[in-house]
């Protein structure tokens, strides 16, 4: 079974690609009486209809995650106009803390994927609260940012997006680290079909498209919900994915205690392998400052 925490616009959404994967039962959880009941029924009749025979439940009850392998968290709020991203952290760690209380009491074994943000700070909020090992706690912002990176480039290259490969790694935020130089198409490395100014321009595009998106429909739902369920799909079939994750580093990438997007592999035991590469002055020094944006969240949050 696969949990999720918060019936919002992204829990639902994740839901729906999980029905259309067809990996596994789900239940829905919410503090909002009837909202998870009835997203879980209107989910359900998609189900039936695209021949997906997953069963959705709803419930207002955190126990109902007992037995889930995979609990997936997007309870809490969004960035509202004004808030700093501190202040979220803050508030949403007030949210997160206890649901990873829950977790811990009653999916002990689980693997954690979280999606609140501020990403990075809350997936160490769950780590720390937990005390699960940091192969089992892991979040998604790496796989959204990329999503917007390839369609960028696929602008640029005017081909399709499933040629592209690529990797956003670092802070889910202002720092994230598109390594488009990395990138390739079918196989031919990315720097000898566009320019450093248009491999520039596409990373641009990518750091900056989030707030056009939240400007012009005030959230992101359904490229996280395929994010997540790409990660999801990795661990339940045991696909053994590079994909980028934040995890809780202990010295790769010369960092120690915080967690942030790094490349991993990602199987049925959660995070199965942290891939180190090399980056050049530039990726270095935009990591390093999502590393130093981290640190001073996570001092600020009360554990
Ligand atoms: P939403 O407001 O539509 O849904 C959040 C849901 O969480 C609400 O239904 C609320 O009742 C529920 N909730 C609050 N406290 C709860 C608790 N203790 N237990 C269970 N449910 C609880 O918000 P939306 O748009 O779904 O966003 C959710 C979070 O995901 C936000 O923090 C947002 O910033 C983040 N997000 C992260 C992305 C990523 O790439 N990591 C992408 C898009 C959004």
């Amino acid at each position: 079974m696969i949990a999720i925490i918060g019936s919002g616009r992204v829990g639902t959404s994740i839901a729906l690609q999980l029905i259309s994967r067809e990996l596994d039962d789900i239940i829905l959880v919410d503090i909002v009486k009837g909202l998870p009941q009835g997203e879980a029924l209107d989910l359900g009749h998609t189900a039936s209809e695209m021949g997906s025979d997953v069963s959705v439940k709803g419930s207002n009850d955190h126990a109902d995650i007992k037995g889930a392998q995979i609990v997936i968290v997007t309870a809490g709020l969004a960035r509202k106009p004004g808030m700093s991203r501190l202040d979220l952290a803050i508030k949403n760690a007030e949210i997160i803390k206890p649901i990873s209380l829950e977790m811990k009491r009653y999916a002990p074994n689980s693997k954690i994927l979280m999606v609140t943000n501020p990403l990075d700070a809350m997936t160490y909020v769950a780590f720390r609260t937990t005390g699960f090992p940091r192969n089992r706690v892991f979040g998604m912002g790496g796989m959204l940012d990329l999503s917007r990176l390839k369609y960028a480039l696929a602008l640029k290259l005017g081909i399709s997006r499933a040629s592209i490969r690529a990797l956003v790694i670092g802070e889910h935020g202002d720092n994230m680290v598109p390594l488009a130089r990395y990138a390739s198409v079918g196989g031919i490395p990315i720097t000898s079909l566009l320019s450093k100014n248009d491999l520039d321009d596409a990373a641009e595009d990518a750091r900056k498209i989030a707030a056009e998106v939240i400007a012009l429909k005030g959230a992101t739902n359904f490229a996280p919900g395929n994010g997540v369920a790409g990660m999801v799909e990795s661990i339940t079939r045991d696909r053994k994915t590079l994909v980028a994750a934040s995890t809780y580093l202990e010295g790769e990438y010369g960092v120690k205690g915080i967690c942030i997007g790094v490349p991993v592999i990602l199987g049925s035991n959660g995070i199965e392998k942290i891939v180190e590469i090399e980056l050049n002055e530039d990726e270095k020094r935009r990591f390093m400052e999502g590393v130093r944006v981290l640190k001073e969240a996570v001092s600020s949050i009360p554990l």
